[in-house]
């Protein structure tokens, strides 16, 4: 396959140079096309050994082959990573002002941008009104990890790894990821469609509470669940979104993919989303308490001072506050929870787990048996497999699933294509 690699100006273009391995490694030919800017960071000579293929920016280069047609109409798929505010702006405005963007205005297959850039530019509103308008297009635009970024700061606009980048556009192209990356996204027969058309909305990883620039308190939560809980309601028909937190995990391509990491952050995108949501599946883990302040530098061990006491405050309940929107817009959606119980001398993990479903207000809930004595966090985080009951608020017979995650992610969106009459 021919596959065009635009390079934007940014410092992580280096890891690009991971991404053009894992392409040729897996036998496509690669063209380069770096921005001049990005060559500050990455120069040509690089991207010419590395693809075995010239490298040009400019559109004047070998202009009796008029490179620019040739290169966009022979592309199968382009990929731009990291694709920089600037770039998604000129590609927005239908810019042809280098060979990258006037390859773009070529293209007639599948365009896939990776973002790059500072939190503060990618939620810009320019930033956000460019990314819309080249989505509304057809155009593909992964959002952004979270994570710690060029300088101390931290937040949404780490360039997604080159792992993740390849797989979203292996999955564009039909060719799929490797196994280990993308597990296949087939439905059983028997819920193949049947959640044609209904939007879900799914929450999914661990939530992050920064401390400091460099620290946060987070749990073990891996994100599985809920990916497969996105690749099982996608597999149905379903009009995915998947806000996430942290997971070791890639999401699933297809969903439409918001990164968040605090709970806070989770809350506000959760709300704005659940308005045009049928089902709304709270599979995040949530952190019940944030630090009380973030410190703006580090936090140092100092000999002559006393060490730090975290103070915590608790954190909203958003999975309760879904609950109460929906009563406060008379809405009807289907809202399914999450929870991990143990028993204890007072009373067994259902039990609890009841009481939960009856004070959180969701129709199912979706509970990981952990057993007595069995601390659970190694049996239910990071696993592949998981064991369920789920619960129904109107007190329908709780029904019983077990086998990998996403076994369990096909029982649940049975059950809830069961209770909106489509399955
Ligand atoms: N949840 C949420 N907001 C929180 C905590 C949890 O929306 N602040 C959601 C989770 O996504 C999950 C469900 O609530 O779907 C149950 O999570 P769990 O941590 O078991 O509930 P808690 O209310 O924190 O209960 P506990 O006191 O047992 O920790």
């Amino acid at each position: 396959m021919n596959i065009v690699l635009g390079v934007g100006g940014g410092i992580a273009a280096y890891k690009s140079a991971l991404l053009l391995r894992l392409f040729t490694e897996a036998g496509h030919r690669v063209t380069v096309i770096p921005t001049e800017a990005s060559t500050k960071f990455v120069g040509a000579a690089t991207w010419e050994a590395l693809s075995r293929r010239p490298v040009t920016n400019d559109v004047f280069d070998a202009v009796d082959q008029v490179n620019h047609v040739r290169i966009g109409h022979e592309a199968d798929l382009i990929v731009v990573a990291p694709a920089t505010a600037d770039l998604l702006a000129r590609a927005a405005g239908g810019h042809a002002d280098d060979l990258l963007t006037t390859t773009l205005l070529m293209a007639r297959g599948p365009v896939l941008f990776a973002p790059a850039m500072h939190t503060e530019m990618w939620q810009h509103a320019s930033t956000q009104a460019n990314v819309a308008t080249l989505r509304s297009r057809g155009v593909h635009v992964l959002d952004p990890a979270v994570g710690r970024l060029t300088g101390p700061d931290t937040g949404p606009g780490r360039l997604p790894e080159p792992e993740v980048i390849f797989a979203a556009a292996m999955a564009l192209v039909g060719e799929g990821a490797p196994a280990a990356a993308t597990p296949e996204p087939e439905a059983p027969g028997a819920l193949a469609g049947v959640l044609a058309g209904v939007r879900v909305l799914i929450t999914a990883g661990g939530t992050r509470e920064p401390l400091d620039p460099v620290r946060y308190l987070g749990n073990r939560s891996s994100g599985k669940q809920g990916t497969a809980l996105a690749e099982a309601a996608l597999a149905a028909g379903a009009d995915v979104t998947l806000i996430h937190a942290p997971m070791e995990v890639p999401a699933p391509a297809g969903a439409k993919v918001q990164a968040i990491e605090t709970a806070l952050e989770l809350r506000s995108a959760t709300l704005a989303a659940a308005g045009v949501a049928d089902v709304v599946i709270m599979a995040a883990a949530v952190a019940d308490f944030r630090p009380s302040s973030i410190s703006t530098g580090k936090i140092k061990k100092r000999d002559h001072v006393a060490d730090p006491v975290i103070t915590l405050v608790r954190n909203p309940d958003i999975l309760a506050e879904v609950v109460a929107h929906r009563a406060a817009l008379n809405q009807t959606q289907l809202i399914v929870g999450f929870a991990a119980e143990t028993g204890d001398d007072e009373a067994d993990a259902s039990t609890y787990a009841q009481a939960k479903l009856e004070r959180k207000g969701c129709d199912l809930l979706v509970v990981n048996e952990v057993g007595p004595g069995d601390t659970g966090s190694e049996r239910v985080f990071g696993q592949d497999s998981n064991h369920v009951e789920i619960l129904a608020l109107d007190g329908a017979s709780p029904v019983q699933a077990g086998g990998s995650k996403r076994e369990v992610a096909d029982a649940v969106v049975q059950l809830i294509a069961q209770r909106l009459g489509t399955g």
